[in-house]
């Protein structure tokens, strides 16, 4: 077992740290894995910098987490690894993976806890990708606001999301749909998160429609708020690892037509639910 000094360094005052002092590639003991959790769980991102891991290796590490989780669409997958889907972009690319906020699958009824982004190739300048906490997102709602959305559902769907998006997807696939609390209790920290987003919340389901339309606008606005985020600049060999439970992130496509590639592992998660 390798010995590890982890060290955890916040990236801005309400999202992400950076965390040194570890080798992702290696076997690391349970203590340590208890504090990237509990880190994890706070922080809601966590970056490392100059990894080298195999698929297998990347697969490990992401297992001491949970089961992975196998994507509903993406249709780029490392042959051979089912679990690791390839991120990829060059010249002939249409879109993206994750072009606006969201939260990884929120379609899934029981969406993944987190996902853990090996980049591997970065454009000259560009590429990065911005998170935002939704503990901090949660927190600055007002107290009447907090007070409607609270205990309040919403139809996270994925037909409308995935049907036709990316080239070289399975047309014979059914994509999920679920009903999710609007504001989700963190399992680990206890703290609580909004959690709609853009690319896949369509509907709180206790309002008329035009009254949804309305909230969930102003939500998504308000997830934008500079505040609440931090944003990371890749380089070959970073790792970040985010808890989709009280993060969203975005995908920046600024550097087109330059390639940017890494390999993404996923951890199944548990059903959200809202803890008064
Ligand atoms: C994603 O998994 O949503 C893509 C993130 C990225 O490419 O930075």
């Amino acid at each position: 077992m390798a010995s590890v000094m982890l060290a955890i360094r916040r990236t801005t005052p309400k999202c992400g740290a950076d965390v040194s002092g570890i080798d992702l590639s290696q076997p690391i003991d349970e203590s340590c894995i208890a504090d990237l959790r509990s880190a994890l769980a706070d922080h809601g991102v966590l970056f490392f910098r100059d990894q080298r891991m195999t698929p297998e290796q990347q697969k490990a590490f992401g297992r001491r987490f949970g089961e992975l989780h196998l994507h509903p669409a993406w249709p780029r997958l490392l042959e051979g690894h089912p679990e690791i889907m390839e991120i990829y972009a060059d010249a002939d690319s249409k879109r993206i993976a994750g072009e606006d906020w969201h939260s990884d699958v929120s379609c899934d009824p029981e969406p993944p806890l987190g996902t853990l982004l090996y980049m591997l190739e970065v454009p000259s300048v560009g590429g990065d990708t911005l998170f935002a906490s939704m503990y901090a997102a949660y927190d600055a709602l007002s107290a009447p606001m907090k007070r409607m959305l609270e205990g309040m559902t919403a139809l996270h769907d994925g037909e409308t999301t995935y049907r036709g998006r990316y080239e070289g997807m399975n047309e014979a696939a059914s994509y999920p749909s679920a009903e999710h609390p609007v504001i989700r209790t963190h399992p680990v920290s206890g703290r609580k998160a909004l959690f709609v987003n853009r690319i896949f919340t369509r509907r709180i389901l206790q309002l008329e429609k035009h009254e949804s339309d309305a909230v969930l606008e102003m939500l998504f606005r308000h997830i934008e708020t500079p505040e609440f985020h931090c944003r990371f600049r890749w380089q070959p060999g970073s790792v970040a690892f985010w808890d989709n439970r009280c993060v969203q992130h975005h995908a920046l496509w600024d550097y087109y037509p330059q390639r940017r590639r890494g390999l993404r592992v996923t951890i199944k998660g548990e059903r959200p639910f809202y803890r008064p």
